[in-house]
């Protein structure tokens, strides 16, 4: 029997069954880790030393590798740890991936920010390199060890990625046209000669990327007056009222997934708290590159003492003596600035034997802040915060008492995954989930944001209806809209694909691969269809789990009588998660499907389903039977327009040669005869029906 091992998701290393953290880099291993293949958007980064052909051609071998192996640990490093991972090293030149195996939704930036990393460095140590980024779709083998030399992703982005990267200037990092898109709000960029590349007709559009202007997993927030929230804008104004007239302190959680618009209310109530002379400090978590576990509370102490990262440690440490020194007096300044210090990093010898001393000269702070002005702590994005700052966190939010101290804390809900008590047990607590944007709401949001690229007509709807409530995507679909990128809206954009790609991919493995199948059923689907498309044994926990998170609902009523219906609860998750499946396993899994519903429904009420999964299936000629037939009924009930297409379906799907394209050409000239009829004739005979109730 082959020994059982776990790849780690993050840096590929290969760990024995059952371990719960790589032995490498002590990522968690039980996170999803899909397997097999599956189509993703990835973003490929390239790094090329610039003459080392020529100098090692003068080198001795033991030279040539004593120079290479530190450059390509360097460059592994900052791929690492910016999410990446590295595909092969060929002679001096490097590929990376980002967004495979795990999809962390901002993929392109971190893909753009290694490549500054990589680039800074080489600069500083004297050598010349060429990078390029590139952004597209790519098929991924996610079970494939690259260490073992195993290809793990192909497709024409991978390509275009290598000739980006010859085309680019020296000390330059060069990005694609989709990498550019998904990323300009956080890098500055400038329009770069399009690279004539081989065996391409068209010239590849790139940028020059200069620097990032936006800091870490942070997102300019556009110009637009806030729509929609008035009941939580409320609710967390009076909270702070309270706090401030009862003087007590409070913590408040904002949940919401990503793009629902946390940040964007804790702004507006920073406004409205600054307005009441209230003091607001901001600390965020950030996915990688953190200083110190106690990142977020170091930076609002920073803040308050004035320390800047370019103040040398000493300067540092003077600083917040003295700002502890001036809010709590003197003799609290020489207790609890040491400690202080060593939570934020600026004294790396000491050692502190005991937490609770260092929390407790962090509360001293924070209490003393707050009786001077009534005071709100905001906390970004602590779903990426480590452990020891939510221990802190919920040590202030529990200890300091009577000072005006709000705590809100900002968090996707992956957050309870990990601490499913967070909050819990706190005396003055409260948690604020924020829901999609009503339908009225969004559709005044996206008219806002059309207007804006002087176009507010019809399209406003369009994008309201496919956002599903979120202004993130409401704002990308808008900005595609306006700018003319996506014909329509027949493609999703990149950046939003990546984001739910991030949701799907931050699921345990069973409950991924349970929706995946699922999105092939339809966006309703039934659990018998499940198990015969997959041999998952627990499939109703898996399902009751998906319902707790939110991305299905279990539905009242059941088209199959004696099974149990569900449906997705965002058409985009559907979407997203059909757009993972290649094509070969889209085949055998709509056959599965197709074969579910011969069985467990009345064939005569399925034709026009048989005949989508037939299709898909690769099945086209029993695809055409059921589509032909599924045309017959519509044409029976008087869904006409819908008879006609269907029956064009059926006959693309036959040899030109086949019989039955006669005799189905026939029933579509009857139709056509009758719809043209139906239109100029018989207007107000009846409700018009467009067949697309079925
Ligand atoms: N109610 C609203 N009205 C108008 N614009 C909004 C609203 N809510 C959010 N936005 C805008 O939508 C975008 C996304 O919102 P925001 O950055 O606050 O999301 P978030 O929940 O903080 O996401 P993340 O988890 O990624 O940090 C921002 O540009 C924001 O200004
Ligand atoms: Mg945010």
């Amino acid at each position: 029997m082959l020994p059982l091992v776990l790849t780690c998701p993050r840096c590929g290393q290969e760990n024995p069954d059952g371990a719960k953290f790589c032995n490498a880099c002590g990522a968690p291993l039980s996170a999803a880790s899909p397997a097999g293949e599956e189509r993703r958007v990835v973003s490929v980064l390239f790094v090329d030393l610039v003459g080392f052909t020529s100098r090692a051609e003068k080198l001795d071998p033991e030279d040539v590798r004593a120079f290479l192996v530190p450059y390509y640990e360097r460059v592994r490093g900052e791929l690492e740890s910016h999410g990446g991972r590295v595909e092969k090293f060929v002679g001096d030149a490097v590929m990376g991936v980002f967004g495979a195996p795990i999809t962390y939704g901002d993929d392109a930036e971190r893909a753009v920010r290694a490549a500054f990393a990589v680039r800074d460095w080489a600069e500083d140590e004297g050598l010349q390199l060429r990078v390029a980024v590139n952004t597209g779709e790519a098929l991924v083998a996610l079970d494939a060890s690259p260490e073992h030399g195993e290809t793990f992703v192909a497709g024409d982005v991978v390509n275009t990625a290598a000739r980006l990267q010859s085309a680019s200037p020296v000390g330059a990092v060069l990005v694609g046209e989709e990498t550019y898109i998904g990323t300009r709000g956080a890098i500055e960029y400038r329009p770069a000669q399009p690279v004539l590349a081989k065996g391409k007709e068209a010239p590849v559009q790139a940028w020059l990327a200069v620097r990032p202007i936006a800091g870490i997993g942070e997102r300019p927030s556009a110009a637009v007056a806030l729509v929609g929230r008035d009941r939580e804008l409320g609710a967390l104004t009076r909270t702070w009222e309270r706090v401030v007239e009862e003087s007590r302190s409070h913590m408040v959680t904002v949940f919401g997934p990503a793009g629902i618009g946390k940040s964007r209310i804790a702004l507006e109530l920073a406004q409205v708290v600054a307005a009441q002379d209230g003091r607001v400090i901001r600390g965020r978590s950030t996915p990688y590159g953190a200083s110190s576990p106690y990142s977020a509370f170091g930076q609002q102490v920073k803040q308050v003492a004035r320390i800047f990262d370019s103040d040398g440690a000493d300067d540092a440490r003077a600083k917040l003596t003295e700002a502890v020194g001036s809010l709590a007096g003197s003799a609290a300044a020489e207790e609890h600035a040491p400690n202080l210090a060593v939570l934020l990093g600026l004294d790396a010898e000491t050692e502190i034997a005991d937490r609770e001393q260092l929390f407790f000269s962090a509360r001293v702070l924070v209490e003393s802040l707050a009786l001077r002005t009534p005071t709100m702590l905001l906390y970004e994005d602590i779903h990426w915060a480590d452990g020891s700052l939510l221990d802190l966190l919920e040590t202030l939010a529990s200890r300091v008492r009577d000072v005006p101290l709000l705590i809100v804390a900002l968090a996707r809900p992956e957050l309870l995954g990990e601490r499913p008590g967070w909050g819990g047990g706190l005396p003055a607590y409260t948690a604020l989930p924020l829901e999609p944007l009503s339908a009225d709401s969004s559709r005044e949001l996206a008219v806002q944001l059309l207007a804006q690229h002087d176009d507010g007509d019809g399209r406003a709807a369009t994008v309201a209806d496919t956002a599903e409530g979120n202004p993130l995507f409401i704002e990308e679909l808008a900005r595609c809209i306006g700018e003319q990128e996506v014909k329509g809206l027949a493609e999703l954009p990149t950046s939003i694909r990546a984001i739910i790609a991030a949701r799907l991919d931050a699921l345990p493995a069973a409950e991924r691969a349970v929706l995946v199948d699922a999105s092939v059923v339809g966006r309703v689907f039934w659990r018998g269809a499940l198990a015969e498309m997959s041999s998952q044994d627990d499939l109703s926990s898996v399902l009751g789990s998906l319902e707790a998170r939110e991305f299905v609902q279990r539905e009242a009523v059941s088209r199959i009588q004696g099974d149990q219906q569900f449906a997705f609860k965002h058409g985009l998750i559907h979407d997203v998660a059909y757009g993972t499946l290649p094509r070969a396993s889209r085949r055998t899994k709509h056959a599965a499907v197709a074969r579910f519903l011969e069985a467990s429904t009345d064939v005569g009420q399925s034709h026009e389903a048989l005949g989508q999964h037939w299709r898909e299936a690769g099945e086209n000629d029993r695809a055409a039977d059921h589509l032909a037939e599924a045309a017959q009924q519509a044409g029976r009930g008087w869904a006409k327009p819908r008879a006609l297409s269907l029956y064009g379906e059926a006959i693309e799907l036959l040899p030109e040669d086949d019989p039955r394209r006669r005799s189905i050409r026939m029933q579509q000239a009857v139709l056509a005869q009758a719809v043209f009829h139906m239109q100029h004739e018989d207007v107000g005979r009846g409700p018009a029906d467009d067949g697309s109730s079925a």
